[in-house]
């Protein structure tokens, strides 16, 4: 009872917000032309940064969402506590709040592929979207550059074979480094189409193993420990 008393004040005002931010992420996967559902979706991800959540709450309590808000939610989170061990400023952790929250949101304007494309065709289709997303929400005004390189950088990785444009090693800005990577982890350990999700413990060894040449392995430590410290799966 005593635990319940403790904790239950402290997640209300997270379940609040993670109720706000998924249906403003929603609204604008709905309407990604409108700039006023991006401004919703900006000013829920400066409470993310001050709300500081528990992360293995936000997480699960993302998880009961239905698709993007609980991909977008789950990377928002799980990013910006990156960025928090790193001891990076608030400034910057607001705006990798707003890039992790909308790193997808060019896959709402990329064009479906018709039922009998190939996997070649799919996936030229697929790697539309950071730059789509970028020129959408530039569209829309003036684009902060942290946001700007987590739209057109999140698949790219340190090795080259990412994408849109294979940059490398530290041509890969630090914000696009950070949400590739929560990305990255969030996309293996959940079920995928034709791939099915991994372990957690699983999913880490793959970063440190074969998926060591793609990603920054400094921050592959900070996010084993990380999930470790929050008990997260
Ligand atoms: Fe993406």
């Amino acid at each position: 009872m005593t635990e319940a008393l403790a904790v239950t004040p402290a997640r209300a005002p997270v379940d609040a917000w993670i109720a706000r931010c998924a249906a403003a992420v929603d609204a604008l996967f709905a309407r990604p032309d409108d700039p006023a559902a991006f401004a919703a979706v900006r000013a829920e991800a400066a409470a993310l940064v001050d709300l500081d959540p528990d992360l293995t709450h936000a997480r699960r309590t993302a998880d009961a969402l239905g698709e993007p808000a609980a991909h977008a939610l789950r990377v928002a989170v799980v990013a910006v506590a990156l960025g928090r061990r790193l001891a990076l400023a608030p400034a910057f952790l607001r705006t990798l709040a707003v890039g992790a929250l909308v790193h997808d949101v060019g896959c709402a304007l990329v064009p479906t592929p018709p039922p009998r494309a190939d996997a070649s065709a799919r996936r030229a289709l697929e790697r539309q979207h950071p730059t789509v997303g970028a020129d959408l929400l530039r569209a829309h005004g003036p684009l902060d550059e942290v946001v700007r390189a987590i739209l057109v950088g999140h698949h790219e990785r340190l090795d080259g074979s990412g994408y849109p444009f294979a940059l490398e090693g530290a041509g890969v800005p630090l914000a696009a480094r950070l949400v590739g990577l929560a990305d990255l982890h969030d996309t293996l350990t959940r079920d995928r189409p034709g791939r099915p999700a991994v372990a957690p413990d699983r999913a880490l060894s793959l970063l440190r193993g074969p998926l060591a040449p793609q990603v920054d392995a400094d921050l592959v430590a900070e996010l084993e420990a990380l999930l470790a410290a929050g008990g997260a799966a």
